[in-house]
């Protein structure tokens, strides 16, 4: 290794979610469900929902950017490099990052916005991290933001989806140190495109375009909802978890009994569980707040992560894994030596 390469850490974590908290039974009233079998299913019991006008992706992004920065002690004007993680972003394009940039006031720096769902925000970790190995950027901000609410088919044709996915945002400062004890280890990233259509928005795109949209103007047409094979997604998501995360303990010669916290993406209480009794985890070693915020995607991890942090449950020095799995699908680990 070259021992004058930098080392990057985490050096803040800020979340954001809506005011407007969604409960299982608030949900009945909307569509053929109810709480006990979203709660034996999934965990969740509330999500926060935007109120239209409130809040848009970019904006609680921008929130709980602030809130990471504050927490890095840093100033708005030490970032240097925007990394924004979304399926759900205001426009079709551009992306959010640069809204970002305009909202925090910073002068014409780079943003880059990543599309990979539920793994979106460990694949921005991972860019950010070689960026600041290569001493290109000092501090960079890596966001995750999701606004799912509004694109939710809340009828109870759409139940097996909607009642999984929350709103909300979640925010790193990823910094630059010379400490040679603490930082990310490595990260870990895959993708396998035969399963795109398992867990995927078809329409409105260029599979789709506008003029045919309008032109068949169907009422029917699900294209324009997130579509879910939930028990495929389930099946390799209990698989993908605990590879990828032993990938990520033997590159660094540790193994599942040295995590002092796993950060799962919170896809589903149950998948987590599964995780941890595959791995023999104790449960401690696991964070869970899904029950709270439901399933966020991209925000999901940096929410939890900033949870357990001001809950006290990371300190310096610790071994944190981060790992996610979703749309793509995708599926990615982190190793950080706090
Ligand atoms: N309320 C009440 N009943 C429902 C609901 C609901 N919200 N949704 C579906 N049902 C019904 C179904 O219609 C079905 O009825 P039927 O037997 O009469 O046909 C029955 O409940 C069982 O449906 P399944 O879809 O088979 O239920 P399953 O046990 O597979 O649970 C779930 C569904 C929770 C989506 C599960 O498959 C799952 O967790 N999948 C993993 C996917 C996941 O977590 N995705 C999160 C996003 S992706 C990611 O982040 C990784």
């Amino acid at each position: 290794m070259n021992h004058s390469m930098k080392r990057a850490i985490i050096s803040g974590m800020g979340f954001y979610v809506p005011d407007h908290v969604v409960k299982n039974e608030d949900l009945e009233k909307l569509m053929d469900t109810n709480d006990e079998w979203i709660r034996e299913r999934t965990g969740i019991q509330e999500r926060r929902w935007v109120e239209p006008g409130r809040d848009t992706t970019s904006g609680m992004g921008v929130k709980a950017a602030r809130k990471a920065i504050e927490n890095a002690g840093k100033d708005v004007s030490d970032i240097d490099f925007i990394i924004f993680a979304t399926l759900s972003p205001d426009y079709y394009f551009p992306g959010p990052g640069v809204q970002v940039q305009e909202a925090l006031g910073l002068d014409t720096i780079g943003a880059l916005d990543v599309r990979n769902q539920c793994s979106g925000f460990v694949y921005g970790l991972s860019v950010a991290d070689q960026y600041i190995k290569t001493g290109m950027y000092e501090n960079i901000l890596v966001i995750g933001s999701e606004y799912h609410s509004g694109g939710l088919d809340k009828t109870t044709r759409g139940r097996g989806v909607s009642v999984i996915f929350g709103d909300g945002a979640g925010a790193a400062v990823v910094s630059a140190t010379d400490d040679p004890n603490r930082g990310i280890l490595s990260t870990h990233l895959h993708s396998q495109g035969v399963h795109a259509k398992e867990l995927a928005l078809i329409g409105p795109a260029t599979s789709k375009w506008v003029d045919q949209i309008l032109e068949e103007n169907d009422p029917d047409d699900l294209s324009y909802y997130p579509y879910m094979n939930g028990n495929f997604v389930f099946k390799h998501a209990v698989t993908r978890f605990p590879e990828v995360i032993m990938e990520a303990l033997e590159k660094n010669g540790n193994t599942p009994q040295d995590i002092d916290l796993l950060v799962p993406h919170q896809a589903n209480l149950r998948i987590s569980q599964f995780v941890q009794r595959t791995m023999k985890l104790r449960d401690d070693q696991v964070y869970s707040n899904i029950m709270r915020y439901g399933n966020t995607t991209a925000a999901s991890i940096p929410i939890a992560l900033s949870e357990a942090l001001e809950e006290g449950k990371v300190k310096e020095g610790d071994l944190v894994c981060m790992a996610a799995f979703g749309s793509g699908f995708t599926w990615a680990s982190a190793l950080i030596r706090w």
